[in-house]
């Protein structure tokens, strides 16, 4: 199959983590990769079947007007779009600025809706087509120096659950995919991170392996929310 040919997967975050696993299962899976990036100087995925446009999901207003013009770009059927991205601010919710709220509900949650929100219409004439979003463990129940971060994934989950709803009867379906701890970049800036042990964290292709399954269950049936966490919960201060 042609590269022009291969239905494409859409995925916010690519540059590293989760993301990064997610955009190489799908292109060992046969479909092209478009990476919704904040850094377009980074590719570390360099794959022919893989291309990236820039995006800051931090700023709403410009993406709306991006996405519009990256919708326009499309050359071919989107087979799933992977809402991916997303930042940690940990601390006690009066250690946080008003700006740290912000940025996070922000890049975590109103993104995307705001990218979900342009791609429906498409997904949705074309009858088919998954939506995905990678919740947290926060989205389930609330922890310690997470009010914010807690806040931005509760509202991932319940904007999937009711869109899963909305969207039934069109043919797209809706998951959620909520990981515990998985050994990314992700914490770099904080001050913590999982245990050494390789049981206290998923990988990144944990994470890849399970988008796989959401995609691949029977085009009648839907994996609405799947759950997945390191064999021995624990973190250690750095
Ligand atoms: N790691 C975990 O333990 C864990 C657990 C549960 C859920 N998650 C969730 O999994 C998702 C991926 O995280 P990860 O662990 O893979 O961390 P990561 O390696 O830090 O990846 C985060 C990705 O989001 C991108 N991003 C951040 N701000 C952005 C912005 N303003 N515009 C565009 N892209 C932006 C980053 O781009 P740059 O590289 O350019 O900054 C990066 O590609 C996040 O939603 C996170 O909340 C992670």
């Amino acid at each position: 199959m042609g590269v022009k040919e291969k239905p494409l997967v859409v995925i916010s975050g690519t540059s590293s983590g989760i993301g990064l696993a997610m955009a190489r299962e799908m292109l060992d899976r046969g479909n092209a990769v478009l990476g919704l990036v904040q850094d377009a100087a980074k590719d570390p995925v360099q794959h022919p079947g893989y291309r990236q446009e820039q995006v800051d999901l931090s700023d709403p207003d410009e993406l709306q007007i991006r996405v519009t013009e990256i919708l326009r770009g499309l050359d071919r059927p989107v087979r799933a779009l992977v809402n991916n991205a997303g930042i940690g601010r940990m601390a006690f919710l009066e250690q946080l600025s008003v700006c740290d709220l912000r940025l996070v509900m922000d890049t975590n949650f109103l993104s995307h809706a705001i990218v979900t929100r342009a791609f429906l219409p498409l997904l949705k004439r074309q009858g088919r087509g998954d939506i995905v979003f990678i919740g947290s463990e926060s989205a389930l129940s609330g922890g310690r120096q997470g009010s914010v971060y807690c806040a931005s994934k509760f509202a991932i989950r319940g904007f999937a659950q009711a869109l899963r709803e909305e969207c039934g009867k069109s043919g797209v379906r809706v998951s959620l995919i909520n990981p515990g701890a998985v050994r990314t970049p992700f914490f770099d800036d904080l001050n913590f991170e999982p245990g050494e042990s390789e049981d206290n964290a998923s990988a990144p292709e944990d994470v890849a392996a399970v988008l796989a399954m959401v995609l691949d269950a029977r085009p009648g049936t839907v994996l609405d929310e799947i759950n997945l966490s390191p064999l021995i919960q624990s973190w250690r201060r750095k």
